[in-house]
């Protein structure tokens, strides 16, 4: 007879069980600390509005954070015959502290405690990605500032356009990720509110008091309509999976450039052997299979609001089951992401940059629209002087004769770098992630 907390005294059919849980056990290993510190919260609130009594508080308190210490250390299980992460809480307390345990679902439902289960997850998650997303920016700029005089061909339709910069091209993708850590801020937003109190997705008799837990929990403020919070659910997947989406399609668009520019018909940068790997067959090899496996990991992160989507697709209002498959859609985009950061920053920091691309002559056109502009400053209509230069490509005598003077904001002379960090520092100090970090502390009695 498995433990379920809808227990009714009939068994059940081990197949439906079976199926029913699906890899729930696992997947809500990782939702085990937030299943706790919420139950802290939520019985201080029961506490406080008087349906828990003061001794049973001081027991059951101390018994949740040694839970949540284990839960942290690796050593929290959901034992094979437990429904989920909310029966096994219950259940552990029950056999530690007896009937204690079974009072602390009083208000609740096992729906509002997925859902704040899955902010509070997501919430710590998305502050770590954005610690890694801003280091990764850090490295950029970093790189940006020390190749701004190294040039390098830019391409439209990847036919060589105009002249660009290792300056320009680094520091595009860090305020790139200054931009999508912008979206992920709304993402966090989202994150940040509390759902606890909505039950089962409409409310409780229990004079419950949802400011309280908002408080303790760290949030900004609530989902305050029971309904609405439920329908958070699979609507905060997206909105997060897509904001993992935006860093995921930089990042991917990155390791493209890399390995397009490590080729050696490009030949602008160098990956050192050890950021390499080899042929089986041809003794000469040396592959960006880094770069090439973050382009994967992050077009399948592209899909991932998509999947989300077709999941929730047409389902009514209120709680469905169908709900509980996207812990296995959603889950996986954080480790990948965060790997992807790790892996990228790395790799920037050890490639090499060839401060010589321009000195080959093929890449001498570049300069065309340089000796227009030396034209036009020289007195020359503009279409005059295109037709000039043009006429002067098409004979083969072209010649760029100035010198390369770009001086507007954003561009090779002008990178503005610091103005980018200073935008990236205000997205950061928005997040506040130090009341979010006291209020865990503080639930978790650390
Ligand atoms: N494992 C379930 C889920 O992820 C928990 C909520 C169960 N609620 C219910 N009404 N059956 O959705």
């Amino acid at each position: 007879m498995a433990n379920k907390l809808w227990d009714k005294g009939y068994s059940e059919d081990a197949r439906i069980d079976a199926f029913t849980v699906g890899n729930d056990r696992e997947l809500d290993l990782a939702l085990a600390p937030y299943d706790i510190l919420g139950t802290i919260a939520h019985i201080t609130m029961l506490r406080s509005v008087g349906l828990l009594q003061e001794e049973d508080l001081h027991l059951l308190v101390p018994e949740l954070r040694s839970l949540y210490r284990e839960a942290i250390d690796g050593g929290f299980v959901i034992e094979p015959d437990v429904e989920d992460v909310h029966s096994q809480v219950e259940l552990e307390l029950t056999r530690r502290l007896g009937d204690i345990g079974k009072k602390v679902h009083t208000g609740r439902s096992r729906n509002d405690q997925v859902l704040l289960d899955l902010n509070l997850y997501a919430r710590a998650r998305i502050e770590k990605t954005v610690l890694k997303a801003a280091s990764l920016f850090r490295t950029l700029q970093d790189a940006s500032e020390k190749y701004k005089d190294v040039l390098i061909p830019g391409y439209t339709h990847l036919q060589v356009a105009m002249p660009s910069s290792f300056g320009l091209w680094f520091g595009a993708y860090a305020e790139s990720l200054a931009s999508d850590l912008g979206v992920m801020k709304a993402a966090w937003d989202f994150v940040n509110r509390n759902p606890l109190g909505s039950a089962a997705g409409y409310g409780s008799s229990a004079p419950l008091d949802r400011e309280m837990t908002t408080r303790l929990l760290g949030f900004d403020t609530l989902d305050y309509n029971s309904v609405y919070a439920q329908m958070t659910r699979g609507k905060m997947e997206r909105i997060v999976s897509f904001a993992y989406s935006c860093i995921a399609e930089t990042v991917g668009k990155l390791a493209c450039d890399g390995c397009l520019f490590s080729s050696q018909n490009f030949g602008f940068l160098h990956l050192p052997d050890a950021l390499t790997t080899g042929s089986s067959i041809m003794p000469h090899k040396k592959n960006p299979d880094v770069f090439e496996l973050v382009r994967a990991h992050c077009n399948r992160i592209l899909a991932v609001p998509g999947s989300v989507r077709l999941v929730t697709g047409n389902l009514p209002s209120g709680y469905f089951r169908d709900l509980q498959v996207l812990k296995e859609v959603f889950f996986p985009i954080f480790d990948v992401m965060d790997d992807c950061l790790d892996i990228v920053g790395y790799a920037v920091r050890g490639m090499e940059v060839n401060t010589c691309v321009m000195e080959d002559p093929r890449y001498k056109l570049s300069f065309s629209v340089e000796e227009v502009n030396r034209l036009v400053e020289s007195g020359v209509p503009f279409r005059d002087a295109y037709r000039q230069v043009a006429a002067s490509i098409q004979d083969g005598s072209f010649e760029f004769h100035g010198k390369l003077e770009h001086t507007h904001e954003g561009s090779i002379g002008n990178l503005c770098n610091d103005r980018v960090a200073a935008r990236l520092e205000k997205v950061l100090e928005g997040f506040g992630f130090d009341k979010v970090r006291s209020a865990i502390a503080g639930l978790a009695g650390e």
